[in-house]
C-alpha cells in the first residue's frame, strides 16, 4: 500500500480525544528518535481499571495523527490489560493500512498508552495503594 486510507485521512482531519486531561491517572509521553515526533497521551481511569477517557497532544505527520487518534479510540472502554496489548498492527489494520514508509509512525500510540499506564502504576504505587 502505497497511499492513505480515507480512514487515516479522516482520523488526520477530525483527530478524535485531542486535548489536555486536568488530573489524568496516568501520562504517557514518547518521541521518535528518527523524526523527532512527539506524542502526550492521558489516561483515565475507574475503580475496575478500565479507560473511561483518554486523550491526546501531538507533534507529529499525518500518520502519527491518525494512529494516535485511533489508538485512543480503540483504547477508550478497554480495561488497561487489554489497552496496553493493542501492537502496531492492530491500529493498523483498524485504520486498513499504512504506506509502507509509514508504518513506524504507529509506533508512537502502541508504545504511549504503554507509558500512560506505567505511569498510573507508578503514582498508585506511590499512594501505597494496592495493585
Ligand atoms: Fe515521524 Fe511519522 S514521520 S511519526
Amino acid at each position: 500500500m502505497d497511499e492513505y486510507t480515507q480512514k487515516v485521512f479522516e482520523h488526520f482531519r477530525n483527530p478524535r480525544n485531542v486535548g489536555v486531561m486536568d488530573e489524568a491517572d496516568g501520562i504517557g509521553k514518547i518521541g521518535s528518535e528518527d523524526c523527532g515526533d512527539y506524542l502526550v497521551m492521558y489516561i483515565k481511569v475507574d475503580e475496575n481499571e478500565f479507560i473511561e477517557d483518554i486523550k491526546f497532544q501531538i507533534y507529529g505527520c499525518v500518520a502519527a495523527i491518525a494512529t494516535s487518534s485511533a489508538l485512543t479510540e480503540m483504547a477508550k472502554g478497554m480495561h488497561i490489560d487489554e489497552a496496553v496489548a493493542i501492537t502496531e498492527e492492530d491500529i493498523i489494520k483498524y485504520l486498513g493500512g499504512l504506506p509502507e514508509e509509514k508504518i513506524h509512525c504507529s509506533v508512537l500510540g502502541a508504545q504511549c498508552i504503554k507509558s500512560a499506564v506505567l505511569d498510573y502504576y507508578q503514582k498508585k504505587l506511590q499512594t501505597n495503594e494496592d495493585i
